[in-house]
């Protein structure tokens, strides 16, 4: 049938030449989760020391014991650190690797540790202790974000740039708002990070395998000893919800989406029809045939990372989807999506911070920018309304055939006539070209949130009380 060193005739019988292993390697393939979820060492350590010394205050195991046990977790923790920890897929995951190798280091009193636990409530509790951390970098990511915001939008709270709807020039804004709108988004995920932290932070440890334990345990102990508020309520409910981990993702897509409409901007900013901003050459590159290319790799890189995070948040939310209580093996492919989504979320947070501290905007193109595409016409409907009484909606057509005359005569609203005005409608006055200006035009948006200058400087005020 087959020379393959390591099949065996009675697997290829059923299976053919397909596979080069016996059913006991395929299944050992499918079933082994320590090839990604080593990354919980850490937090697997962290939870089997807390339960050890719990155990012994609580007369369970006797004090040597713990004291043998907690002292080999550590020698496992510094052999996994150091890289020279035998990691094998025999043993499954990460918690049978840890657990067999603390009885090689340490003998007998290994075998102590799985009192009155389960990998159920293990995997549960270790999982929940690496999202949270992630929630901290998420947080920290995003407050250095909203600072680069903060620093450009402080720079130029008074400079001039069109604003769009459906990407056409609709009426002028400031440089500092646009950049404070992104501070309001980067904002709302931020706390958004914030109270899915808070919800996760509760204990699965000592919910056992689905019942709870027979064993005098503290979970109070437990969950105090893992920085948690208290342990969860329900032990059915500890094992086999998963929700902390949709609840991370489904915050790691929102941020994602507002990190690729950033990024789309840019690239749109950054392009030689634009030129609104420049990249620095830390964050762009060249091409290898066009010498005259700077590409904006990051922003389009960030821009497309939403893809894989929404991916994974779709995938958990459908595995986890008619899943009867309590733990499932189903519940294993949970890990490796929340793992790329929080490396690439957490990645493009810090590459989207270098890239905003080290953009330059510039000021020429986003005034001249600004006034082209008869960007005040609103402005001047105002005039009409404001100085004239005209009801809006005539105004707005006053307006409209000014903008008709200044477009076939390829000129801007500011370059016509006072007679040109006045022949469309002859109550207008000189004083109209006060308001012309694209200056004027902002600092009149005075409304709350709106884009005048004080406005602009009284947001970026409050969010940097926000962040001390
Ligand atoms: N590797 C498993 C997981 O990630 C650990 C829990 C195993 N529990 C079990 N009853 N087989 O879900």
């Amino acid at each position: 049938m087959t020379d393959r060193p390591d099949s065996n005739d009675a697997a290829n019988s059923m299976w053919g030449g397909r596979f080069a292993a016996g059913p006991d390697a395929i299944m050992e393939a499918i079933n082994a989760s320590i090839g990604f979820d080593r990354r919980l060492y850490a937090q697997d350590i962290r939870g089997s020391r807390a339960h050890a010394a719990m155990l012994a205050a609580q007369g369970i195991i006797s004090d040597t014991d713990a004291e043998a046990i907690r002292e080999g977790l550590l020698t496992v923790l510094s052999e996994i650190e150091a890289g020279n920890f035998p990691f094998r897929t025999a043993l499954e995951d990460i918690h049978m690797n840890v657990e067999a190798r603390l009885k090689e280091i340490i003998g007998e009193p290994a075998g102590r540790l799985h009192t009155g636990r389960s990998r159920n409530d293990q995997v549960a509790t270790d999982f929940r202790l690496w999202v949270r951390d992630q929630c901290d970098a998420a947080i920290e990511g995003l407050e250095a974000l909203i600072r680069a915001c903060l620093g450009q939008a402080e720079a130029g709270a008074d400079w001039v740039m069109p604003g769009f709807t459906h990407l056409q020039t609709a009426q002028p804004v400031t440089w500092g708002h646009h950049m404070m709108a992104y501070v309001e988004m980067f904002g709302r995920d931020l706390s958004r990070f914030r109270d899915a932290r808070a919800r996760m932070n509760e204990s699965p440890l000592g919910a056992a395998a689905l019942a709870g334990t027979g064993y005098p345990i503290d979970r109070q102990a437990t969950a105090r000893d893992l920085g948690f508020d208290r342990p969860m309520a329900n032990s059915l409910d500890a094992v086999s919800d998963r929700d902390f981990a949709l609840e991370f993702l489904s915050c790691a897509s929102i941020c994602a989406v507002h990190l690729s409409r950033l990024s789309e901007e840019l690239v749109i900013w950054s392009s030689a029809q634009f030129r609104f901003v420049s990249m620095s050459d830390k964050w762009s590159t060249g091409s290898s045939i066009m010498p005259q290319k700077r590409n904006p790799d990051a922003a389009e890189l960030i821009r497309a990372k939403i893809g894989r995070i929404l991916g994974g948040t779709v995938a958990l939310f459908t595995v986890m989807k008619g899943l009867p209580l309590a733990y499932s093996k189903d519940m294993q492919e949970d890990k490796e999506q929340v793992f790329d989504a929080a490396d690439n979320l957490l990645l493009s947070l810090a590459a989207m911070s270098g890239m905003i501290t080290d953009l330059t905007a510039n000021r020429d193109r986003l005034e001249g920018a600004a006034s082209a595409g008869f960007s005040t016409a609103t402005d001047l409907a105002d005039w009409l309304v404001r100085e004239l009484g005209l009801p809006f909606r005539d105004a707005h057509h006053v307006t409209g055939s000014l903008v008709a005359m200044a477009e076939t005569r390829g000129i801007d609203l500011p370059d016509l006539t006072l007679e040109d005005m006045r022949s469309v409608h002859d109550g207008i006055t000189q004083d109209v070209f006060g308001v012309l200006g694209v200056h004027n035009s902002v600092a009149s948006r005075q409304s709350y949130g709106g884009t005048a200058p004080d406005q602009v400087r009284a947001q970026i005020a409050r969010w940097k009380e926000k962040l001390a």
